[in-house]
């Protein structure tokens, strides 16, 4: 396989770099340099690919798991559905048809999804085209959002990229749920930062300098976070963004499954790619999420009984942020 240089970044692919005249799985391989630009957790990037002539198996890496923030692993899930539907997006964009299979073998715990490929593909009508664009452009925005609303039009089209069965997209901008939501932020920080275990799994992974910080600063922020008790500020800081956000948006499935986690990326991702495209920001917020009794309140928020949340974030308009988060290269993580 094509050797790639260091000096180049994932994020600089080139769709005309497409091996048109290549054999089928290189081909293949090519369309993982999208999926691997997916958003993740901690940007753990938790996925590895296993390329055939006409499949790719999708697979989880549980090295890479979170073990205290995420110890049901539903953001592991959800981030390999994140580049699953990078996946996707981009075979369509270069022809090809899909079919996708959920742990299609229940006894290999690693194997999220199988994607079959075939040539001339319809594509898909919540898939436009402009997706595949925004594929190099998302970015995950922490800033303080402006006050403006999001126009209802632009919202209900976020809304449409929802198609999955069993899969609910709830988006608000009720003032009422914005402060209920910010008492849960202001309570999981908290409790997630008072517990030195999360700060010093945290720490590690700012440490690697996934979260796009320089070297130095990475290690610095490490060890003020694996160290020092940095609740109240964080606490201050969170609410202070998900207040300024004019929309919070919950994924919620109606089975709490891994089939569902691997959705709920999907349609994420879809949200995020779509809202790119109109300039809308959008930020995880899943400490709300990660702590079994805010977990419960959050379900009450969901204007739908009998479903499970998986997935909560805020979107809003904010400056972009100055960079990308950096990636593994694509030969990491083929198998
Ligand atoms: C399942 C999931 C959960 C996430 N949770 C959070 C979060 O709680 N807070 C946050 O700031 N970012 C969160 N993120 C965003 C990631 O940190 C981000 O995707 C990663 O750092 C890569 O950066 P990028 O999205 O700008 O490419 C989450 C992303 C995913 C997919």
């Amino acid at each position: 396989m094509k050797k790639y240089d260091p000096m180049v970044t994932p994020w600089q692919i080139k769709e005309y770099d497409f091996p048109r005249e290549g054999a089928p799985t290189e081909k293949l391989q090519f369309l993982l340099r999208y999926a691997i630009l997916a958003p993740s957790s901690h940007n753990t990037q938790p996925w590895k690919f296993s390329v055939g002539e006409d499949e790719i198996q999708v697979l989880v890496d549980r090295t890479r798991w979170l073990k205290v923030a995420d110890p049901d692993q539903r953001e592991l899930y959800i981030s390999v559905g994140c580049a699953l539907e990078n996946l996707l997006i981009a075979a369509e964009h270069f022809g090809y048809g899909h079919q996708v299979a959920y742990l299609p073998e229940p006894a290999n715990e690693e194997l999220a999804a199988t994607a079959k490929f075939m040539p001339h593909g319809e594509p898909s009508p919540f898939r436009e085209p402009a997706l595949f664009e925004a594929i190099s452009s998302r970015q995950t925005n922490r800033k303080i959002y402006e006050e403006r609303p999001i126009p209802q039009s632009d919202l209900q089209h976020l809304q449409n990229r929802c198609v999955e069965e069993g899969i609910w997209l709830h988006m608000t901008d009720d003032i009422e749920i914005k402060r209920k939501a910010d008492e849960l932020i202001i309570l999981g920080d908290a409790i997630q930062f008072s517990d030195p275990t999360f700060r010093e799994e945290l720490g590690y992974w700012i440490g690697q300098g996934l979260l796009g910080s320089p070297w130095l600063m990475s290690k610095m922020a490490q060890l003020t976070v694996t160290y020092k008790n940095i609740s109240k500020g964080q606490a201050k800081k969170d609410s202070e963004v998900l207040m300024s956000a004019p929309v919070l948006a919950a994924l919620s499935s109606e089975v709490n499954n891994r089939e569902s986690q691997v959705k709920v990326g999907q349609v994420f991702e879809r949200v995020c790619l779509a809202a790119t495209i109109l300039g809308i920001r959008v930020h995880p917020l899943s400490q709300i999420l990660e702590i079994p009794e805010l977990k419960v309140e959050v379900s009450k928020l969901i204007p739908k009984s009998d479903v499970f949340p998986q997935h909560t974030f805020r979107l809003g308009y904010a400056e972009q942020e100055k960079g990308h988060t950096p990636r593994r290269q694509l030969d990491e993580v083929l198998v």
